[in-house]
């Protein structure tokens, strides 16, 4: 069970202040948006290059960008640990997929809310990681969708069919009162933004987090 807390929630003039305050964490979840893909704008190459000179904790970057075929590869190469692709944006997964690999990062596939899985179960031969998007990306802060459990589950179950240490990662509004059903779903990588950067600080709220997740664990 890890937490990767989204640094989206974080504040963006203090971000290496920002990410030893969530040290403890497993992961930090930087989300990459380019006004195409998605209807926000963040940051990019040049920025995860800076994040990676200073971070304590390795880099869980989530691409919610257009032709990710040509531009994911370049975050492996910069030193992200894992790459996270749209299959929606995607003209080539397998290649993507590979190219991140080649680049000795994890590589993820991620799936909007109404994005079906199963056209995509073949891709588990190329990846490390599911992600199950729990809002519709773009903005932190939104709420929950109960209503994607039944496709972490899916998905799990096609992850135990084909074998091998494949993560499946949730991400939007997840928080304390939500982390515990997506555990129990078959997620096992959680992306929380608001409810780790908030007013009760966020390596308490990293901890509790944890601990919800691990009390909730698949079977
Ligand atoms: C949304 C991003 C998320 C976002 C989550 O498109 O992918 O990572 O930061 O924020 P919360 O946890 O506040 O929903
Ligand atoms: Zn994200």
């Amino acid at each position: 069970m890890q937490i990767s807390p989204s640094i989206l929630s974080a504040d963006f003039a203090n971000l290496q202040r920002e990410l030893e305050a969530i040290s403890t964490a497993d992961w930090a979840h930087v989300d990459v948006m380019d006004n195409h893909f998605v209807p926000n704008l963040t940051l990019g190459l040049p920025v995860v290059e800076s994040l990676l000179r200073v971070t304590p904790i390795p880099l869980d970057c989530h691409l919610m960008i257009d032709d990710p075929d040509r531009w994911a590869p370049p975050y492996a190469e910069a030193g992200a640990k894992s790459v996270t692709f749209h299959v929606e944006a995607a003209a080539d997964p397998v290649r993507t997929a590979r190219d991140i690999r080649a680049q000795g990062a994890r590589a993820s596939m991620a799936i909007k809310p109404g994005t079906d899985f199963a056209p995509y179960e073949e891709l588990l031969r190329e990846v490390d990681m599911v992600l199950v998007m729990t809002v519709e990306p773009g903005f932190g802060g939104q709420s929950f969708m109960a209503d994607m459990m039944p496709k972490v589950t899916q998905v799990r179950e096609a992850v135990r069919r084909h074998g091998g240490d494949i993560w499946i990662q949730v991400d939007g509004g997840v928080s304390a009162s939500t982390i515990e059903q997506c555990a129990q779903a078959g997620a096992d990588v959680f992306v929380a933004g608001s409810a780790v950067y908030n007013a009760e600080g966020a390596a308490e709220n990293v901890a509790r987090l944890r601990a919800l997740a691990a009390a909730h664990r698949h079977v």
